[in-house]
């Protein structure tokens, strides 16, 4: 049979089309426009990822046979708010996990609320990319549209209540709303009454490999498919996991994409007592620790495109030459930063350029920055005792030899790299192969499909002269933080 992974992006929503062997038959791509309609904000029409999403569909089904299409799932962009009227209309645009406008309500939760409090109810404390503190703005800053509120979801869930009638999400995307506790599977009383927010207006938790429901008749005639079952599905962090079968216990997945991440799978609940991992339910039904960086191959996208005016990012890649030896630091915070600063008010900052500084040296920079800057988190990792000997690379930036010699290097890790990665859409359609039987439980699909295609191995030399370089990048940030704050 075969199976639809939608992975909605925040440039585009890629969809792939996969047998139950995992082999792929189809990847169809559609972009859409990203608004940053104040410095910091970040936003999107949801009407878009709708449009796009089945313009995508149809090409990719044209000239399959419609009647072994058996499930489609999704992995999404996590945090977003997407809000409905009582007619089912959306609000007002959604505001997107890398949108920093929250820092009075992110603010309000962790200090009179209070961490710990935020801590027990969701395991979890606020950060401004979070949902309930977008839902706290727009009850302080659009109380009109917040008073119109009847239904509020995250943005694969909008996709999935367009396509299915289902008004539903899955617990691992609910993790990052703030509202969910996320120990025990439930949406969380206490914080639905801090956020002014009733259930009714939430919809209804799934494990994300669960069936939500079918396409509703009339798009399945459109697309011209049959009954086809839809799975939950997961945040776009989860559903990568499940692609490059970081599942079950203490399994590492570090993703470059837009955001980077990286994501400690775990068999028992787990709370990092200082907050700066996340601790969130998984897509296995299990749990996982996650860092993220607001800003990872985006900042390699803005370097090279908006200011180098190029598309040859291999090109430039190639003049680079003296790892672990540059003298110049790019501080990676193009959009603030979240893991592990949680500081919407830091930005990005080249240092360290001479008279002889050169433009393979300045790229250099972008890449390392953005590796010392996963180093920042895999060390919060290190700190709660978690051993790890190596780690899968997904994402774009992944794509990279270099910069995957960079992670394994300055990590000093072990970094597999899985055939035929493909991202959330692969976990999505896993996840619909599980909700649809062919397979008892992710792990056993993780197990029959995702097959590693080579290691980068660290080099104790290189590592060395890394780990020095590391020691240097530490100690821009708390050196710079003083600006920021002034600056902001
Ligand atoms: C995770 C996060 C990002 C987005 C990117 O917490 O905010 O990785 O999910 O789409």
């Amino acid at each position: 049979m075969l199976y639809i992974g939608v992975d909605l992006g925040t440039s585009a929503v890629k969809l792939l089309l996969m047998d139950e062997k995992g082999v792929i038959h189809k990847v169809v791509t559609k972009e859409y426009p990203l608004s940053f309609p104040h410095p910091g904000w970040s936003e999107q029409d949801p009407e878009d990822w709708y449009d796009r999403t089945m313009e995508g569909l149809k090409e990719l089904i044209a000239g399959e046979d419609a009647a072994r299409i058996a499930g489609m799932s999704f992995g999404g962009q996590m945090h977003g708010l997407v809000i409905l009227d009582a007619d089912d209309r959306v609000i007002r645009p959604a505001i997107l996990w890398n949108d920093g406008r929250t820092t009075k309500e992110t603010d309000y939760l962790n200090n009179t609320i209070g961490r710990d409090r935020l801590s027990g109810y969701t395991a979890n404390i606020a950060f401004a990319g979070f949902t309930a503190p977008k839902i706290l703005w727009v009850k302080n800053n659009e109380p009109e549209n917040f008073a119109r509120i009847r239904k509020i979801m995250l943005p694969k869930d909008y996709l999935c209540y367009r396509l299915t009638g289902v008004f539903s999400t899955d617990l691992s995307d609910a993790s990052g709303m703030l509202l969910l506790d996320v120990k025990n599977r439930t949406w969380s009383q206490e914080m639905l009454d801090i956020c002014g927010v009733k259930k009714e207006q939430l919809p209804r938790l799934f494990e994300s490999y669960e069936k939500v429901g079918t396409l509703k008749p009339e798009i399945a005639e459109a697309l011209g498919l049959g009954s086809v079952t839809v799975a939950a599905g997961a945040g776009d962090n989860a559903a990568a996991a499940v692609g490059t079968g970081t599942v079950g216990d203490n399994m590492c997945n570090i993703s470059l994409g837009t955001s980077g991440t990286i994501f400690i799978s775990s068999e028992q609940f787990r709370v990092d007592s200082h907050n700066a991992l996340h601790s969130f339910d998984h897509a296995d039904g299990h749990y996982h620790l996650m860092g993220c960086m607001l800003s990872a191959a985006s900042c390699n996208k803005w370097w090279m495109d908006d200011i180098l005016k190029t598309k040859d990012y291999a090109q430039e890649q190639k003049a680079i030459e003296k790892l672990g030896e540059n003298h110049v630091f790019f501080l990676p915070y193009l959009m603030g930063e979240r893991s592990p600063w949680n500081d919407p008010g830091a930005r990005a900052t080249f240092t360290g350029m001479t008279m002889d500084t050169t433009r393979a040296d300045m790229t250099q920079a972008v890449l390392e920055g953005v590796a010392f800057a996963t180093r920042d988190m895999y060390e919060v990792a290190r700190s709660l005792g978690i051993r790890l000997e190596r780690t899968k690379i997904c994402g774009g930036g992944a794509k990279s030899p270099l910069w995957r010699k960079m992670i394994a290097n300055i990590l000093n890790i072990r970094v597999d790299v899985p055939a035929n990665e493909q991202g959330p859409g692969m976990g999505g359609a896993m996840l619909a192969m599980v909700a649809c039987g062919e397979y008892a439980s992710v792990e056993e699909a993780a197990a029959a499909i995702v097959r590693v295609e080579r290691t980068e191995e660290p080099d104790p030399e290189l590592s060395a002269k890394y780990e020095e370089k590391y020691r240097q990048f530490r100690l821009l940030y708390p050196a710079m933080k003083p600006v920021f704050d002034k600056l902001s």
